[in-house]
């Protein structure tokens, strides 16, 4: 055994924020590891907030089987906002003393990484796992959860557009993403969308939305499909305002939380599994306080302070490009 093992032995590990497709597959990747190179691993339950309330138990190899394709979480997960405050924080490191943690791994968003950034800075080693369906973790091209939701969007947007197409109708589809549009974006692609609005890239009426939807009729479509991130604003709305503009009969779908389940894709169980195992070799090497992050095609780790200044955003141009193929 290395003898830099020996500076963390027992291992927490907890999903927070959203949910979403491959946590589960991380949390068994994490057990499996962590198995295998001799640590302990403590499932924490309910994200910070049970870490708070000591919801601590050892998990092991039989307590992760059959969890590789479910959606969700089976540690459950939680939105906790006294962990924002400091004497949360140390409320946690003292819990993490109680059960003799040395370690915790962080699987969820930019908000979870900033609560454990708050432990690491107490003193509490963690490593952080990007998990959450937006793909907006600034220091990751990509997030466990993404593909999935992606695909559920895709499956749902491919059946409204046979019925918008059968009544020449204009179907506008919310998708997740508060403040991010990469589903929206890149189901648009995948959908073959007249239009795409984002968070990111601010929109005209006129120019963004109604003008290419006259310019689809006029060289014959069937059928309209107008991909709305979240963040956007009041989708219902845009709906009866593209229907009084344009006197295209049109339909709003929120698809909603329907996105953030299901059983995960071959690339969030790879993804979940390779990010978590890269987590667990973080710690068996004596690397605290990381991010696992893919980039340029590979899993590596950043340091966490780094990591949570990290920016990344959808420009205009790929905006732009991703609409050329809508003629
Ligand atoms: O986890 C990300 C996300 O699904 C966002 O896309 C969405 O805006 C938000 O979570 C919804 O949060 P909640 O589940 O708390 O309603």
């Amino acid at each position: 055994m290395d003898s830099r093992q020996k500076v963390v032995k027992n291992i927490g590990v907890l999903t927070s924020g959203g949910d979403a497709p491959g946590m589960n597959a991380a949390i068994r990747a994490v057990v499996r590891a962590g198995s295998y190179y001799g640590f302990r691993i403590f499932g924490i339950r309910r994200g910070f907030h049970g870490f708070l309330k000591g919801e601590i138990a050892e998990l092991n190899n039989r307590d992760v089987s059959e969890k590789l394709q479910r959606g969700g979480t089976f540690l459950q997960t939680a939105r906790s906002e006294s962990f924002n405050t400091e004497e949360g924080v140390r409320k946690a490191v003292q819990m993490a003393k109680t059960f003799e943690l040395d370690a915790v791994i962080v699987i969820g968003g930019d908000g979870s990484f900033r609560g454990a950034r708050d432990l690491s800075r107490l003193g509490l080693p963690v490593i952080g796992i990007p998990g959450t369906i937006d793909n907006d973790i600034q220091c990751s091209g990509y997030t466990i959860g993404y593909d999935t939701a992606m695909n559920t969007a895709m499956e749902a947007i491919d059946k409204l557009r046979d019925t918008a197409s059968s009544h020449e109708r204009c179907s506008i589809i919310e998708v997740m993403g508060r403040h991010a549009g990469y589903i929206a974006l890149n189901v648009a692609i995948s959908c073959g969308a007249e239009v795409v609005l984002i968070p990111e890239i601010p929109f005209n009426i006129d120019k963004d939305l109604i003008k290419p939807l006259f310019e689809a009729k006029n060289r014959g479509k069937k059928h309209y499909i107008v991909i709305v991130a979240e963040g956007v604003g009041d989708t219902m709305k845009l709906a009866e305002l593209i229907q009084e503009r344009t006197g295209i009969d049109s339909r709003a779908t929120i698809l909603g939380h329907l996105q953030r389940g299901g059983s995960p894709s071959t690339r969030d169980r790879q993804m979940a599994s390779y990010m978590a195992i890269h987590a667990i070799e973080c710690l068996r090497d004596g690397r605290l306080n990381r991010i696992v992050a893919y980039k340029g095609g590979k899993v590596l780790d950043l340091d966490i302070e780094e990591a949570l200044t990290a920016t990344k955003t959808i420009t205009r141009e790929e905006l732009d490009r991703a609409m050329i193929l809508s003629l």
